[in-house]
């Protein structure tokens, strides 16, 4: 079994993070989202892997990604040179793929657990299409799906008006070298994208096995801000391990799980976890909440903040009120003005989104 996990696309949602680096770079606890997947395909023993990137993401992804050794697999990227949709991302990872049945992960879904359930199922039903299911609020943003009492789907749809059920559409997929010759007879749907749901429904009209593993755990599209914060809250949650490697001044609190990397300074400040500090950061005079994760190379100073993610080489010094719920760009800089007169004063990029008190 092989596997292919997707990182292209704009990630408009996540702007203006990623109109300097691509959506599933961005670091949920301090590693970037994609990392996550690509763990769990190779925990459950698959390690070709061939990931799909773009012409204005691809050399991030390969860069800080490289060829697979740090998962224990083999990395082959695939370009895909335009964003024409998941199905034909598919398709011009045929070469790359052969005859070999396939995991397909979106690159950036953040999936609770391993794979081992789905692949067991797939392999033991001699299934040629295994998709994800969860249970959603707002099924009308997703592929949904209608299935009956034994997990056989009868349906999928993608982003409908009146949604058949509330069960979404993980991005993660299950198939046979079947998918290859329904992908072939579909046509791009009104978004203008072959659909990766449309080359399903044609498995199912072609009387071809197709079943549903509904997930038990939590699954999160992490394409927007607070969905980026509560994967990072889950994420903490549930896998953060106390390790302290920087240095903690006498003065400093640290209670809780708490994360701090090589060559990193607290001084005088108080850390309450589930908290990720990343390497060679400065921490003077603040206070650190749960779920926060602070990336390589940021400086706090005077600063209180909780449940937030700050990214590389940030600066934030002498803000005198709480930050909360807050995503900080790369080497973003908040600071408290020295001259008069005393007025609020912005250089903010575009799509930024400002809250003040
Ligand atoms: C894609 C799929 C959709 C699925 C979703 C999961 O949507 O087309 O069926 O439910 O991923 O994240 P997109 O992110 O392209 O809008």
């Amino acid at each position: 079994m092989k596997a292919i996990v997707l990182s292209g696309g704009k990630g408009t949602r996540l702007r203006p993070l990623t109109y300097t680096g691509a959506k599933q770079l961005v670091p949920v606890a301090n590693k970037p989202i994609l990392w996550y997947g690509l763990e769990a395909i190779a925990a459950c023993g698959i390690t070709e892997i061939g990931i799909i990137i773009s012409p204005e993401t691809g050399d991030e992804v390969k860069a800080k990604t490289g060829d697979g050794s740090q998962f224990g697999a083999q990395i082959t990227y695939i370009l895909q040179d335009q964003p024409a949709g998941l199905a034909h991302a598919v398709k011009i990872a045929q070469p790359f793929l052969g005859d070999a049945p396939f995991v397909m992960y979106l690159g950036d879904n953040l999936v609770e657990g391993c794979l081992d359930g789905l692949v067991d199922q797939f392999k033991t039903n001699t299934l040629d299409a295994l998709t994800l299911l969860c249970e959603v609020p707002n099924p009308t943003a997703f592929g949904v799906a209608e299935v009956d009492k034994t997990g056989r789907i009868l349906r999928l749809v993608e982003k409908p008006k009146v949604p058949p059920s509330n069960l979404a559409l993980v991005g993660v997929y299950l198939f046979s070298p079947k998918i290859h010759e329904a992908i072939a007879q579909i046509q791009p749907s009104a978004r203008g994208e072959l659909e990766i749901t449309d080359a399903i429904q044609k498995l199912i009209d072609l009387n071809h096995k197709v079943e549903a593993f509904k997930l038990r755990g939590w699954w999160l599209d992490t394409g927007k801000k607070d969905d980026l914060l509560e994967a990072n809250r889950l994420i903490l949650d549930n896998y953060l391990q106390s390790s302290i490697r920087g240095d903690v001044d006498e003065r400093s609190q640290i209670s809780g799980r708490v994360e701090i990397g090589e060559g990193a300074k607290i001084v005088n400040s108080t850390i309450r976890g589930p908290v990720s500090i990343g390497r060679h950061c400065h921490i003077e005079n603040c206070f650190i909440g749960p779920y926060s994760s602070i990336a390589d190379g940021v400086t706090l100073v005077e600063t209180d903040l909780e449940h937030s993610v700050v990214l590389q080489q940030a600066k934030i010094v002498g803000i005198h009120q709480r930050i909360v719920d807050s995503v900080i760009g790369q080497r973003a800089n908040l600071r408290v003005a020295p001259q008069r007169p005393k007025a609020l004063r912005f250089m903010i990029g575009d799509d930024c989104q400002i809250d003040l008190a």
